[in-house]
């Protein structure tokens, strides 16, 4: 009798275990996609998302591009030299080649000029709603001090990246 109760115990401690990991897991997960996102009160814009990636979460502490460790030369016809940011979440889509990347993804690129002054970062965020035809990529070229010239569903941006719509508008890497 005492076995038999002993077993039903740990068997139903095993369930509980069970379900509190499994919750666990997903306010993890849900926790990690809050996080990396950008509140805004209404609309995505350039000075929000700069706020964030500058003071909230200062992008310089993330992650570079998986194998473009600091500077490195643009493969575009002006090689310029650069550097390539990315988020937990951008980075998570990137090393498991999870084929597209989910909304709060963070791409940043600064350009800097031969004799390595910062010239222009251009960012991609993925806004949850913002524009489904282009993945929900919101687009922006900023100085940098800040100023953004371009922001938004910016057809310079998209008409160049569109060619690697299949890979989820990046040149980079393959992410699946
Ligand atoms: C003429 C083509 C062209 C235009 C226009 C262009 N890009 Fe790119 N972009 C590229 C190429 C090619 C790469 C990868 C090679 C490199 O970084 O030099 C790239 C890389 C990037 C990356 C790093 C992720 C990736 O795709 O590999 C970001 C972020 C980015 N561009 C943002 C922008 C933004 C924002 C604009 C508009 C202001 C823009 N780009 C305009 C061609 C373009």
């Amino acid at each position: 009798m005492i076995i038999r109760n002993r077993y039903e115990n740990s068997e139903r401690m095993m369930k509980w275990l069970f379900h509190v990991s499994v919750i666990f897991v997903c306010f993890l997960q849900y926790s990690m996609g809050i996080a990396e996102s950008v509140e805004t009160e209404n609309r995505m814009n350039a000075q929000r998302l700069w706020e964030y990636m500058t003071t909230e979460k200062p992008y310089q502490q993330y992650s570079y591009w998986p194998g473009k460790d600091g500077f490195y030369k643009s493969s575009m016809p002006a090689a310029n030299i650069q550097k390539l940011y990315l988020n937990n979440l951008a980075l998570d889509t990137v090393v498991n080649k999870k084929g597209v990347f989910p909304h709060g993804s963070l791409l940043i690129k600064e350009m800097y000029t031969d004799d390595k002054k910062l010239n222009l970062i251009t960012v991609m965020y993925k806004e949850k709603g913002f524009n489904p035809s282009g993945n929900d990529w919101y687009w922006v070229k900023y100085k940098p001090d800040g100023e953004a010239p371009l922001e938004g569903n910016v057809e310079h941006c998209i008409e160049c990246h569109e060619g690697t719509k299949g890979n989820d508008y990046v040149f980079t890497g393959i992410i699946k």
